[in-house]
């Protein structure tokens, strides 16, 4: 069969680890995939840049929409990041241009995967993101495959390993906020704008995807009530584990009967519960649906192998063929969400 050829835009730490997975196990893939899965393109900024992997049997471009011009590419690997800008144009040339799509992107689909994934649909092309919600976790494919039987009654978790490292190390150390934050930007773990992390704005943008596909609705990230961690006190965490709680920044989305909830915040959950004990840096996802009952999946929310990981596993769907609608209808989103009743797992 006709290998599946990829365009990589972006080979920072996820473009890189997608090229290694690919170099380091093309028998696998092509076994998994029913089809060799090539990459015939590659794009960054600089082309200079020593970049830990041996790209010399890739074609260079200079500019990333040159990648959806291409006839040597089935597939555009959107993994340069931002809701706006190259990765935006990327994408939407590539879907006129017939082509594919996978990105690792959850800003841009938070605020423009709706647009997206309606221009895919009129080219009969498809947008997949299995990356951009919870890194290495396959929360998508559990929604969207292993859960289909089920209708979804709430989808809740700590979606931000960062925030779950500030907090976790607070309350392990006995540090101040302010003291662990920098800890945490001298380790990297920092998003060039630290506020999408401690904001509560990319686990945010993580819920919305995500509630939009156990939904079936349009992606409402302006629907999200987001509160970050910045106000967070060692004070709170050490009453709170007084009561035996830990603080976490909680995401949670359920249909109500007045429309749909999105919920971003810092919340109490019982030390010895499975989100309790969840460790820095990682993440979890708990599903509830009305046949399987409850489902907690867990794992690492980023770097390079997880993240990686998870982009294969679009690249071999989209090479075995599979294609699907990805967004659904609009939804009511609640203007005041009620107080938090959850019971956390
Ligand atoms: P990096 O910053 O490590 O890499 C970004 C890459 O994009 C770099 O190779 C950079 O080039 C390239 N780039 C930047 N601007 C352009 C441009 N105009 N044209 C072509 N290439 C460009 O980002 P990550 O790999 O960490 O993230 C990529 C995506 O994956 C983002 O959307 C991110 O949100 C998402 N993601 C990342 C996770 C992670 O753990 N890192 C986890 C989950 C999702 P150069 O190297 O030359 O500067
Ligand atoms: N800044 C994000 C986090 C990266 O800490 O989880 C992965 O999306």
């Amino acid at each position: 069969p006709a290998p599946l050829r990829l365009g990589i835009a972006g080979l920072g730490t996820v473009g890189i680890g997608v090229v290694k997975i690919i170099q380091n196990h093309p028998d696998l893939i092509a076994l998994r995939s029913g089809r060799p899965v090539r990459i015939t393109a590659i794009c960054a900024r600089d082309r200079t840049r020593n970049r830990d992997a041996d790209l010399s049997g890739y074609a260079w471009v200079d500019q990333a929409r040159d990648l959806a011009l291409r006839d040597d590419v089935d597939v555009v690997v959107e993994l340069i990041g931002g809701d706006e800008g190259p990765a935006r144009e990327l994408i939407e040339l590539a879907l006129d241009q017939g082509k594919d799509v996978v990105t690792a992107n959850k800003a841009l689909l938070a605020v423009h995967g709706q647009a997206l994934a309606e221009r895919a649909e009129a080219q009969g092309r498809t947008i997949r993101f299995e990356a951009a919600v919870a890194g290495g976790i396959p929360v998508i494919k559990a929604m969207t495959e292993s859960l289909a039987g089920n209708r979804i009654k709430r989808v809740m978790g700590v979606m931000n390993g960062t925030c779950n490292y500030i907090l976790t190390r607070m309350q392990s150390a006995g540090l101040p906020y302010e003291t662990v934050f920098e800890e945490a930007r001298r380790l990297g773990y920092l998003e060039a704008d630290p506020t999408l992390d401690v904001g509560g704005i990319d686990a945010s943008h993580k819920l919305a995807i995500l509630a939009s596909i156990a939904f079936g609705t349009q992606v409402a990230f302006e629907g999200v009530e987001i509160e970050g961690i910045e106000r967070v006190s060692i004070d709170d965490i050490s009453r709170a584990a007084d009561m035996g709680y830990r603080i976490k920044l909680l995401g949670v989305a359920q249909m109500t009967g007045r429309g749909l909830e999105q919920r971003m915040s810092p919340c109490l959950v019982p030390c010895d519960s499975p989100l309790g004990q969840l460790e820095g840096g990682t993440n979890m996802v708990v599903i509830e649906g009305d046949a399987v009952g409850q489902i907690v999946l867990r794992g690492a929310g980023a770097g390079e192998g997880p993240t990686a990981s998870a982009v294969l596993s679009d690249i071999v769907e989209l090479a075995r063929g599979v294609r699907m609608p990805v967004f659904g209808q609009p939804a009511t989103t609640l203007d005041t969400p009620q107080p938090a009743r959850t019971a956390v797992p």
